[in-house]
């Protein structure tokens, strides 16, 4: 992600240019390689690449005869309660007031049902709070104080999500905002890292049961109350039981106005292969990008990815640049395949 800095130098300069947001030099879908799942196999559990160790638990819980949802629940939940990673849950990086607010959303297939948090504070496992208010309430959403409570109405034990690592992280991105103000810069050689990081899985049982789940710390140092893509039924994630199933990770502000897992959803019962599903959502959310964020190539910024899986088990995923990754779980065992690029490499 570029810095604050470098959006409003490029804002000016993108208008200066009239930069149009367009897939310049995109790959043509049908041009590029979207075989992935060919011979698919049931069940199959996908995920964005942080999910590599979850994807190997779901598939052998869904083998063994769990349900999908709850299985792909379990599955992100490690790298939920992981404080090392700082990109989900428990160590995530905190907005800029240095407090951790977690979003995640889930839908089951086979019974029409979705739940999701949003700005969720001290609960490390979010994805299982959306579920609470899937299995509990009348409601699809719940945000904020309203959802913290909730969540320990449930039986959720609060913590301190902030690691000491994030919290180093998150004091050394303050020092840094305003070179005029009295913190001084310190750690000048470390890098700040300011991420979109989430975890997204997807899972198809034998019988062709779907369900989906995303979750997310959200964007990095964000403004406190900013809410992602991951809670909203049909960006960060979507599933119908009829179709598949889809989810993404990268950048949230972009996918919400696409309606991106959703649109992923109805490429796939238009008949479009999985990752060809995905670049056409892609295509969909650079047309939908405004100009500053297109750099003089005519190219997005950011990057975003969807991971898409269809009932019968074919499954794909598809990222703006070259280089994401994303997890699989079938009768072949759990690796890591690549993501089909929307662009070619510089
Ligand atoms: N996709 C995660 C977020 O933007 O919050």
């Amino acid at each position: 992600m570029p810095s604050r800095r470098e959006f409003l130098t490029s804002a000016a300069a993108a208008s200066a240019a009239s930069i149009v947001a367009r897939p310049v030099g995109a790959a043509t879908p049908h041009a590029v390689e979207v075989g992935a799942g060919a011979g698919a196999a049931r069940p199959v559990v996908i995920a964005s690449s942080n999910g590599l160790r979850g994807v190997k638990l779901a598939y052998d819980r869904i083998v063994a005869g769990a349900d999908t949802l709850d299985a792909i629940i379990a599955g992100v939940n490690i790298t939920e309660l992981d404080p090392e990673d700082q990109s989900v849950g428990l160590g995530g990086l905190p907005n800029a007031d240095g407090v951790v607010q977690l979003d995640a959303s889930c839908m089951h297939g086979p019974t029409r049902r979705a739940g999701a948090v949003g700005c969720l504070e001290d609960i490390a496992t979010p994805s299982l709070v959306a579920k609470a208010v899937m299995d509990y309430t009348d409601h699809i959403m719940l945000v904020g104080e309203g959802a913290r409570r909730f969540a320990i109405e449930m039986g959720f034990r609060p913590q301190n999500l902030l690691t000491e690592r994030s919290r180093q992280d998150w004091l050394r991105w303050r020092a840094r905002l305003n070179p005029t103000d009295a913190r001084l810069d310190y750690d000048g050689d470390v890098a700040i890292r300011s991420t979109t990081g989430t975890i997204n899985m997807n899972a198809v049982s034998a019988g062709g049961d779907i369900s989906s789940v995303t979750t997310t710390s959200g964007m990095a140092w964000k403004v406190p109350g900013r809410v992602g893509d991951s809670p909203i039924v049909g960006a960060g994630q979507y599933c119908d039981n009829l179709v598949g199933a889809a989810g993404s990770t990268g950048r949230g502000e972009a996918n919400i106005k696409a309606c991106g897992a959703f649109l992923a959803v109805e490429f796939l019962r238009q008949g479009l292969a999985p990752a060809q599903a995905a670049l056409k959502t892609l295509e969909r959310i650079v047309a939908m990008t405004e100009a500053r964020l297109i750099d003089p190539q005519g190219r997005p910024r950011f990057d975003i990815q969807f991971y898409v899986v269809a009932k019968d088990g074919r499954y794909g995923g598809a990222t703006l640049h070259p280089g994401a990754e994303f997890a699989v779980c079938d009768d072949r065992g759990a690796r890591l395949e690549k993501c089909v690029a929307l662009y070619p490499a510089r």
